[in-house]
């Protein structure tokens, strides 16, 4: 379709086109000026900029749309199986087949920007702002409470499967008694790292609360195993570690960059864990892929402050 580089209005971002949820807002919003940079480049014919624009957006969509993932996991949004096969299938569309690889950057850039316009025009309106919808409707709140994002809302605690890893029996019993409480129904428990990733093989878990101190893997070498695409059940779910007041800066920040999303302190509260989990559930952090890993993104390294406030 050569001729719809033509409108240079093209994307142009207006009100009409929010959801009203940001996370979505966000990226659309940057999927949009980039759209528009291509269409603009095409415009003038110069493969440079067609070629950074196309270089930016086939490195953005697949974050945006695993973005759109965990946050339909999160929200249990019911039509996630058709809306994963619309990413998917653009997908394929967009990323550059062996066949297309010989392309000219002209010819590449009028190719994506086909299939951004299908994004726009049929994607959007069809899934995007369903799940706007559902997502607007367990109302999230997010408030500040002394620098740590907090939210309130519904979470689908009996659609959510939790992995409890802990050498000590009467923690997980414990920990299991808090889950039950809260309405997770399916709890695994597992004494050690290779326990975990053993049973995690047959039934991947959306949660992970991890003990900081384990062998023959610690907390936060199981982090980094759990971490690894391909080999790892499930590299992106939500891990939480669990430490006691020995835990030092050092590990923590080891544990950080292994991939752990939040602390937690024991002994736990049921309150500590509800408002912990509900925080990853309903305003998910943002994963990156680095090599072979992908690591959930903190907006800041708050986490530090509010472990030492509980
Ligand atoms: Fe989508």
């Amino acid at each position: 379709m050569p001729d719809m580089a033509r409108h240079s209005g093209l994307f142009q971002w207006t009100d009409q086109d929010r959801t009203g949820v940001r996370l979505l807002d966000r990226d659309h919003m940057m999927v949009f000026q980039q759209a528009q940079l291509l269409s603009q480049a095409l415009e003038r014919k110069d493969p440079d900029s067609v070629r950074s624009s196309r270089r930016f957006l086939l490195d953005f969509l697949p974050q945006m749309f695993e973005r759109e993932d965990r946050l339909m996991a999160n929200s249990a949004h019911g039509p996630r199986g058709e809306h994963q096969d619309s990413h998917r299938k653009l997908l394929i569309r967009a990323l550059p087949q062996a066949n297309t690889r010989g392309l000219g950057a002209l010819d590449a850039g009028r190719d994506l920007l086909s299939v951004l316009v299908e994004w726009r025009d049929h994607h959007i309106p069809t899934h995007d702002h369903a799940l706007a919808i559902h997502v607007r409707g367990v109302e999230l709140k997010p408030f500040e409470t002394g620098g740590a994002r907090r939210v309130s809302g519904n979470v689908h605690w009996d659609r959510l499967s939790v992995m409890v890893v802990d050498g000590q029996f009467a923690f997980r019993g414990t920990a299991r008694a808090m889950l039950k409480d809260l309405g997770v129904r399916a709890i695994q428990e597992a004494r050690d790292g290779i326990d975990a990733l053993r049973s995690l093989h047959e039934r991947p878990a959306d949660v992970i609360l991890v003990n900081q101190h384990m062998a023959p893997m610690d907390g936060a070498e199981f982090t980094r195993e759990l971490r690894h695409l391909g080999e790892s059940p499930c590299p992106r779910a939500v891990i939480i570690l669990m430490t006691g007041e020995d835990v030092s800066q050092g590990f923590i920040n080891r544990a950080l960059d292994a991939g752990i999303h939040d602390l937690l302190k024991k002994p736990l509260s049921l309150d500590s864990l509800k408002s912990r989990l509900e925080r990853h559930m309903l305003d998910p952090l943002p994963f990156r892929e680095t090599g072979r890993r992908v690591l959930p993104v903190h907006p800041d390294k708050a986490m530090k402050t509010h472990h030492r406030a509980e």
